[in-house]
């Protein structure tokens, strides 16, 4: 395909979550929530109950639809993220997955390093569904609202498929990538390849934005982190903006912490996720002043609430007064989230007078 200008690459844009990613003042920052649409809204609990499993309800156009624009109906929120899954890529390459009630989710797990071969080339018909979604949401949403796109990122991604489930630091993988390098590397490299055409599809289909979750980023490794999240997010954004050059794209390298500028650098996203443990004083300093910060507010501080919640809010908006800024959590919200809690941020932020 053509490098193309589509309407939704448009450089100027009066959307605020546009505005700010693309460095432009918006005084207050705009918001949205990783994993906004969730089990901590009732509305999203009862429409989960209709469907068989998760990955059904992630393949089900009117659901997932239904559940992307929940949180933008009760809140309104700066941007809507699709709801999908980062393991739908890993469903789509032929590993089996499926997400156990309270348990997360499962895979059949990739010990054989000959494994990796059999692999098969991304299936579009079997992403077709979260492609339709994409069509439904955009013409659904509100105008000033934009819509975000994502994947996971290849370290993320192959960590669960190589595991087959999620674990507390990763070991499956990260001893799998020293025993088996060159196996690895290239289920490394089939995840670069299938995220660069699910994303660019993405866009076409009418995502603005979109957002490469690197959820385990921190365990690494200065050398293995180089070569499992740098090089390939690297890549990956090489590929999509060579398709789509004017491609707004963030990357949210939990737990980077000292790698994060060169990764920034390197990578060439538009803006970074930063975590909750990131220090906004160190981030203003160290991230170059060009790249975009979005975060990073404590997940459990929106659940306890009160004067904690409003100082921390406060300290996050004064730090970054001078930069543009995207609030967001620090890694997603959690399901005991209070809603009222959800609205007292909102407003704070609203209100705020810098
Ligand atoms: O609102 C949104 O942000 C969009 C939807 C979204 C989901 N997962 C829905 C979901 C997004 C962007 C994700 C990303 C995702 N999925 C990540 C990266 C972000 C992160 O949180 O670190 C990861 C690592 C996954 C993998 C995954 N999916 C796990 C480990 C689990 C089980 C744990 C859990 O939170 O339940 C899921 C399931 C999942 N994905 C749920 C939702 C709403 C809960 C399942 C349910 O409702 O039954």
């Amino acid at each position: 395909m053509s490098p193309s200008l589509s309407t939704n690459e448009s450089p100027k844009s009066q959307k605020p979550f546009l505005t700010a990613l693309d460095g432009r003042s918006t005084g207050k920052p705009p918001i949205w929530l990783m994993r906004q649409a969730g089990r901590y809204l009732p509305e999203y609990r009862a429409i989960r109950a209709t469907a068989k499993s998760f990955l059904d309800f992630c393949y089900t156009p009117a659901l997932a639809t239904e559940a992307t624009l929940q949180p933008i109906r009760r809140f309104g929120f700066d941007a809507a993220i699709l709801f999908s899954d980062i393991l739908v890529v890993p469903d789509a390459l032929g590993q089996r997955v499926s997400f156990e009630t309270g348990e997360g989710p499962r895979l059949d797990a990739l010990t054989d390093p000959d494994a990796i071969k059999g692999l098969s080339e991304l299936s579009f018909d079997r992403l077709a569904p979260v492609f339709e979604t994409i069509d439904r949401v955009k013409s659904a949403l509100p105008p000033e609202t934009s819509f975000i796109g994502f994947c996971g990122a290849p370290w993320t991604v192959a960590s669960y498929m190589v595991a087959g489930r999620g674990t507390p630091d990763q070991a499956p993988a990260r001893i799998f990538a020293y025993q088996y390098p060159e196996a690895f590397q290239l289920l490394i490299d089939k995840l670069v390849e299938a995220s660069i055409a699910y994303l660019s599809r993405q866009i076409e289909t009418g995502v603005e934005a979109v957002q490469i979750f690197d959820s385990w980023a921190g365990v690494l490794p200065a050398a293995e982190f180089e070569k499992w999240c740098l090089l390939p997010v690297a890549k990956i954004i090489r590929g999509v903006r060579s398709r789509h050059p004017l491609a707004r794209i963030i990357a949210f390298p939990r737990g980077a912490a000292s790698h994060i500028p060169s990764f920034a650098l390197s990578t060439g996203a538009n803006a970074i996720g930063l975590d909750t443990a990131v220090d906004p004083s160190w981030a203003k300093k160290y991230i170059p002043p060009d790249v975009v910060l979005q975060g990073h507010l404590d997940p459990l501080v929106l659940i306890a609430g009160g004067a904690a919640q409003q100082a921390a809010v406060r300290e996050i908006l004064t730090a970054y007064r001078d930069r543009s800024h995207i609030f967001n959590l620090g890694h997603g919200i959690l399901p005991q989230t209070p809603i009222a809690h959800v609205e007292g941020l909102i407003r704070q932020i609203r209100y705020w007078e810098g």
